[in-house]
Order: C-alpha cells, then structure tokens, then sequence
C-alpha cells in the first residue's frame, strides 16, 4: 500500500436474496474494522435500498452500474440522479464481466464515468486484460487503452479510484502475484504521471481485483502500488471481507 487510504470494495454481482443479504450486513455490522480504509459494498440494484437502511454507516454503498445520460426512455437502466436518491456514494463501471460479456465499450464506459463524476459519484473504474492479451504481452497495452478512455472523457480525476482486474484471475481462484499485480500498478501510475499529471498520478488509488480473499490479502497489500481491493467472491462472506479489509499495512 502506498497511495491515499486504503480502499476496499465488496462487489456482489448478482447474488443474494433479502435473507443472505441481510445476514451479510449483520456480519459487517459487528466486525471490527480497521479505521484507516475506505470500504465500500455494492449490491445489486433492487437491494440497494435494503442495504442502506440497515448498514453502518462506516461502509458506504456502490452501485455496480449506472446510466450513461440523465433518467428517462431508457428501458431497464438505473439513472445517477436515482442512485444519489438513494444515498448511493460510488459507481463501479467499466467491469470485465459488462465489457466481455454485455460488450460495452471503453467509449461508452468513459462517457458514463464522465456523467457520474459530473454529477457527484466516486467511480471506481476498472481495467484489465484477458488471458490471451497477457500471453500476447499486450498487457500494457490493453491496460493503456482502457485508461486512454477515461482520461480523455473524465472532467476531473479526484474522485476516481482505478481498479486493475486481470480478467484470468476473476473468479478463477487464480490470483496474481503480488509481483505480476504490483508491475501492473506501477505502470499505471507511470502512465497516469505521463498522460494525466504529475499531481494525479501518486494521488490516484489503484485497487487490485481477481480471487482476492483472506489468505493472499495481506502479501498483496505490501505491495507498494496496491492501494487496496476490489473483492467478489470472497466480499459475500462478512468475516473473510473484514479479514481484506483489515490487512492494510
Ligand atoms: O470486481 C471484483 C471481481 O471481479 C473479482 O471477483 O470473485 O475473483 O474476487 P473475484
């Protein structure tokens, strides 16, 4: 860990039911958690109003999506304007699972971060390879061009946090290392203090995602670039979520 306080996401996907979710928020009501870490938990749409009723208030909530434009004719979608209506604080947008299998785009994704900080959401903006571009060795390149989409559509980066999921270790059980995820960060930061600016760049926080759970947490977060988590599978388990969020070094 090295830039800005520790963040760490829980993103639920979609999963739950009232039951498991109201268990799932008792659990981190009574953990105890570190003071110094942003944690922030993004259910599904229809238990966001659930969740924000009956969570502390020491973990805001996320959506894991949002509309591209301000509310109206559009059917099925969720508009900023309701989410804020809600009490919601963040946005995750840009996720491996919408580019690759809804196919939204890195255009389209930059314009709905550019809407969503507009009009007052974090955005926690994701990026991330596929198997066959690491083996390609286009890492970087693809990392590049998906970061290329948001700074050139975002109208400020002080409420970005960038999340860096290698599309192979998502819900793979197949972690990064700490020295595959830690490259990758610091070349994003590098990139940012090229491409953004000096001063954005040691700001920004980059959150590694992909099987992060409570046994491989902590080496991760020694890492100088990794700035915190952002946690699927093991963010539905309130002790295991407690255990990454407080191995903040
Ligand atoms: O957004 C978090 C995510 O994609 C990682 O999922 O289940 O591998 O922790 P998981």
């Amino acid at each position: 860990a090295g830039s800005g306080k520790f963040f760490v996401g829980g993103n639920w996907k979609c999963n739950g039911t009232k039951d498991s979710i109201s268990k799932l928020v008792a659990d981190l009501n009574s953990a105890k958690l570190e003071p110094d870490v942003d944690v922030v938990v993004a259910p599904p749409f229809v238990y966001i109003d659930q969740v924000k009723n009956s969570i502390t208030d020491r973990i805001e909530v996320s959506a894991q999506n949002s509309w591209v434009s301000k509310g109206g004719a559009f059917t099925g979608e969720i508009s900023v304007e309701q989410l804020k209506d809600h009490g919601v604080k963040w946005v995750i947008l840009g996720h491996s699972e919408r580019r690759h299998i809804i196919g939204e785009k890195d255009e389209f994704i930059g314009k709905k971060a550019a809407y969503a900080l507009t009009e007052g959401l974090g955005v926690i903006a994701c990026i991330g390879e596929l198997l066959e571009e690491r083996e390609a060795g286009k890492t970087f390149d693809v990392c590049f061009q998906q970061l290329k989409a948001y700074a050139d559509a975002v109208p400020s980066w002080d409420n970005i946090v960038i999340a860096y999921e290698p599309v192979w270790a998502i819900g793979t059980g197949k972690v990064a290392s700490p020295e595959q995820a830690q490259e990758v960060h610091a070349a994003i930061r590098d990139w940012l203090q090229k491409n953004v600016s000096a001063e954005v760049a040691p700001k920004t926080r980059i959150i590694y995602g992909g099987s992060v759970n409570g046994g491989n947490s902590f080496e991760l977060a020694k890492k100088e670039d990794i700035d915190g988590f952002l946690v699927g599978g093991a963010s539905l388990k309130g002790p295991e979520f407690a255990t990454i969020i407080n191995s903040v070094t």
